[in-house]
């Protein structure tokens, strides 16, 4: 089941409900290592990122078990302190595992984390970071070795607000004897909801979701019962559907202050927004707009994440857009696959491509080369003539619980082959 077949042209039309989130989930699976206890994570998307996250668990000792939608995590036998090296090689947020882990361990050996190639993704925030509070590095064999006899709090100040450094620090912080400050803090909504779990479980932090925050570390932790929130690239990737096929959605769950960014350039597509507690009502345009600049930039900033549904929906926009990437380099690697499509795009230089509009897409064989990519392919696929046929569908399925069965229930023609 490695493609996705779509007959495109159809305006979506329907409800949808929003799966739990992703980059919340992950480094909240990380967290449970912390308690020694049982914590019960529901509404956890089952998606293959979390596969691996609750393997490498799995492996390190903790008993791992679903329930429904739920997930459970003993981690009172902690076992080894040597992470799997394929799951971590796959699965960059298995970095968070070492902030975690050196909270139970003194020692921690793993390899140099995957991902996706959607840059060089360096590490080294993470390693300056928890240095400062007391952690050696070597790196012998290709494999990053980790000690630390006394983990410490620290005085740690961010460079670039990094969501998987601020995660690590975090992580040990609530473990560490003494106050963390942590300045340049990520403010993404996961970093809030991981601070959400650790408080629940008895950690003491202030300031999730500014620039800096404050980890009282030490504190007992308990294992709880906690519910992830919905995914917001998820509610974002389907209304910038909505936006490139027109027709009218309900994204149930979904939030619109965390989509603040993504909605006024939804906005400016000529798309129509109600942001209710319950979830977001789209409606989109007969055709959309060109917006002329679209940048990503870190939260609350249009986010990274959803850069290349946005190209996919401007293929088509009337006008030009200059969309420019500023997180991460070489994610422009779905431009060959839509232009494939009949879309008009030029690369004005690394970090830029100028998007002129089309009036339509055509149907034809593309390849997803990375999570994000391959989900905007499956847009633009919505939104072509004809048939198209997406493969390489495992870098999706990473993110998306079942991207198929929710664009369906939205009416679209798609299948998994
Ligand atoms: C997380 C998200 C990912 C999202 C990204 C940016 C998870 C599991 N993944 O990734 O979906 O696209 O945030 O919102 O939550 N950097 C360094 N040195 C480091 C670490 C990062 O230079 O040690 C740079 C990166 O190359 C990048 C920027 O900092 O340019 C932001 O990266 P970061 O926020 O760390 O991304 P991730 O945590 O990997």
């Amino acid at each position: 089941m490695d493609s996705i077949r779509i007959r495109g042209g159809v305006a979506l039309q329907g409800n949808v409900r929003i799966q739990g989130s992703k980059n919340a989930a992950l480094p909240i699976l990380a967290a449970t290592l912390l308690t020694g206890d049982s914590s019960l994570l529901k509404n956890c998307p089952r998606i293959a990122d979390v596969y691996a996250m609750a393997s490498l668990l799995k492996d390190l000792g903790c008993s791992v078990n679903w329930q429904g939608n739920g997930i459970e995590v003993d981690s009172s036998r902690v076992r080894r302190e040597e992470m799997q090296s394929e799951a971590v090689k796959g699965m960059r947020s298995s970095l968070c595992l070492l902030g975690a882990l050196l909270g139970r361990c003194s020692e921690v050996v793993m390899e140099y984390p995957g991902g996706c190639c959607i840059g060089a993704r360096p590490i080294d925030l993470h390693l300056y970071a928890l240095s400062r509070m007391g952690v050696e590095f070597l790196e012998t064999d290709g494999k990053l070795h980790a000690t630390a006899d006394r983990l410490h709090g620290a005085e740690i100040v961010l460079p670039k607000p990094s969501v998987g450094a601020t995660e690590n620090v975090i992580l040990a912080a609530v473990c560490a004897e003494g106050d963390t400050v942590l300045e340049g803090a990520a403010r993404e909504p996961e970093i809030e909801a991981l601070c959400d779990y650790l408080g629940a479980c008895g950690a003491w932090i202030e300031g999730a979701g500014s620039g800096r925050i404050v980890i009282r570390g030490g504190r007992k932790l308990y294992g709880t019962e906690f519910s992830i929130p919905a995914d917001r690239i998820v509610a974002g990737t389907y209304l910038l559907a909505c936006m490139g096929t027109g027709g009218n959605i309900f994204l149930e769950n979904a939030s619109g202050s965390e989509l603040e960014a993504v909605l006024q350039v939804a906005e400016q597509m000529g798309g129509h927004i109600c942001s209710t507690n319950q979830g977001i009502y789209v409606q989109g345009p007969i055709r959309p707009k060109a917006v002329s600049h679209i940048e990503t930039a870190p939260y609350p900033g249009f986010p990274t994440d959803l850069q290349s549904m946005a190209l996919a929906v401007e293929t088509v926009g009337e006008g030009e857009t200059v969309i420019e990437e500023t997180i991460f380099e070489n994610r422009f690697r779905v431009v060959e696959e839509l232009r494939q499509m009949g879309a008009c795009i030029e690369q004005m230089d690394e970090r830029s491509v100028l998007v002129k509009g089309v009036p339509s897409l055509t149907g034809t064989e593309v390849t997803a080369k990375e999570l994000r990519g391959g989900a905007a392919l499956v847009i633009a696929a919505l939104m072509a003539r004809g048939k198209t046929t997406v493969s390489g569908c495992s870098y999706i399925y990473r993110g998306y619980e079942n991207i198929c069965r929710d664009f369906r229930e939205l009416g679209a023609r798609i299948i998994s082959v």
